[in-house]
């Protein structure tokens, strides 16, 4: 039975702090975004912090408020943006090159804010993201000197934006596949690692780090491997901070994740499973390299087997084949399209297609899950909630999850576990649609 007394959550008083590790498309379309709702401009569609209602006690009890007036996150008037970007390019420079919102009706009216916001040197080596070459880059004498400065950064943006409180997500580019090793292993192997300029240890993870070591909660958008190891989550527990990703499921992930539970619990059979996508933004164009790319697939294909368990269901999911593709196709920019070819089977064996073909926009689907993710975040933390938020798989493709379990992919378990702890959070019943007490 779930513990019904209320958690102690700090108040979310003073500012927010949300650095973005890359100024790209996402990152810049997230602050945009919200400086657009701010201000009246448009509306945060797309998030749940700021559209959802959640259900408390029996649905004779009719009381569903908005998931913000329920527990306190922070107002969206509070958050205060920084990031780091081996591109030089400011946040309005970002937005026009990526093309995502119109220049005249969502761009030139916040002009003035977008050009406020200029990417720190970042912690970049092409050897991990082989396609972008950066020149707005910081040089150290090793791998933990890079790692202090990005401490430095956090201490002096906090100093000088006067924010209460900082959260860091992963906005940056998908880096080449990383075997998990010793130097991932434990804390005292990874610092020596930094020391040593281990080539194991990659940008990504030196920012998740220095967050941790100022006591910041890291969310990783990207497949990299970054906060996935025994070193960084034992960091986070001994710190009591908050980490979790990773990948962002925004697409063509999403749909599978919805469809696959269909099929599973319906008993019916996946021959095969064949998905491909065309996408021409600066994501695929890093993605078109076969490193970067491996990290990608590993994250897209795995959601499958976790969720039809074709060990459980050997003649259903047994012999699936499952294909995931992604080609850069420059002319259509951030406007990925999405294909799912499914081939499946049912009563008696007789086979059955499914198509799908979701032309999608990228960064307007993943922008407001940076937002939900830097408030939930914040409020974990605030909850006392530290190491991998499983609760928040939500929002991920390749959800971290707690060691010794396996993670959990649908959509609709993981939107129950997000509502339910936010429930628990609150000492409000958790939620098990038994119904026997009507
Ligand atoms: N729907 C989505 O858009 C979606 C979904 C899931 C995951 N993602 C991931 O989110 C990330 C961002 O996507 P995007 O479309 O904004 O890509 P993008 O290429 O437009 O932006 C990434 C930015 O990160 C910067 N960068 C690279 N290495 C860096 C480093 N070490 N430090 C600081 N900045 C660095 C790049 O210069 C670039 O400006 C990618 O890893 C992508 O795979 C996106």
């Amino acid at each position: 039975m779930a513990d019904s007394t209320p958690r102690v959550v700090a108040k979310a008083d003073g500012t927010l702090g949300v650095m973005c590790v890359g100024l790209g498309a996402v990152a810049s379309t997230f602050i945009a975004g919200v400086e657009l709702a701010r201000r009246g401009l448009a509306k945060p569609y797309g998030s749940l912090t700021q559209m959802a209602t959640i259900r408390l006690g029996k649905r004779t009890d009719e009381r569903a408020p908005l998931i913000r007036d329920f527990v306190p996150l922070t107002p969206l008037e509070d958050l205060v943006f920084a990031a780091w970007d081996p591109v030089p390019d400011d946040a309005y420079r970002s937005c026009l090159h990526c093309g995502v919102f119109d220049k005249h009706e969502h761009v030139e009216p916040i002009r003035g804010f977008l050009e406020a916001i200029k990417p720190m040197p970042a912690v970049f080596d092409q050897h991990y993201v082989k396609r972008l070459e950066g020149i707005n880059v910081k040089q150290g004498k090793n791998k933990r000197d890079l790692a202090e400065q990005l401490r430095q950064d956090i201490r002096d943006f906090k100093a000088k934006s006067g924010v209460s409180r900082v959260v860091l997500m992963w906005c940056a580019s998908t880096e080449i596949f990383i075997v998990p090793g010793p130097a991932h292993e434990t804390l005292a192997a990874f610092e020596q690692a930094m020391d040593a300029n281990d080539p194991s240890i990659a940008p990504s993870m030196l920012y998740a780090w220095a967050a941790l070591m100022e006591g910041v909660p890291f969310a990783n958008g990207a497949p990299n491997l970054t906060c996935d190891i025994g070193a960084i989550i034992q960091l986070a527990k001994d710190k009591g901070v908050a980490i979790g990703g990773k990948d962002f499921k925004t697409g063509q992930t999403m749909i599978k994740t919805v469809l696959a539970p269909m099929f599973k619990a319906r008993m019916l059979g996946v021959a095969g499973w064949y998905s491909t996508n065309i996408l021409g933004n600066r994501d695929g164009e890093v993605l078109d390299d076969p490193e970067s790319f491996k990290t990608k697939e590993e994250s897209k294909l795995g959601v499958l087997d976790f969720i039809l368990q074709p060990k459980l269901y050997p003649e259903l999911y047994g012999k699936l084949f499952h294909k995931v593709r992604i080609n850069y196709y420059p002319p259509r920019g951030d406007n990925k399209e999405g294909w799912d070819n499914i081939d499946i089977f049912g009563w008696c064996g007789y086979p059955m297609q499914i198509k799908v073909d979701f032309l999608c926009r990228d960064s307007i689907l993943a922008a407001p899950l940076v937002l939900d993710l830097a408030l939930f975040f914040d409020l974990a933390q605030r909850a006392g909630m530290s190491g991998v938020q499983e609760w928040l798989s939500f929002y991920f493709k390749s959800p971290q999850n707690i060691p010794g379990v396996y993670p959990e992919h649908d959509l609709f378990i993981q939107q129950t576990k997000l509502k339910n702890t936010l429930r628990w959070i609150m000492g409000e019943d958790v939620i098990t649609h038994l119904g026997q007490d009507y």
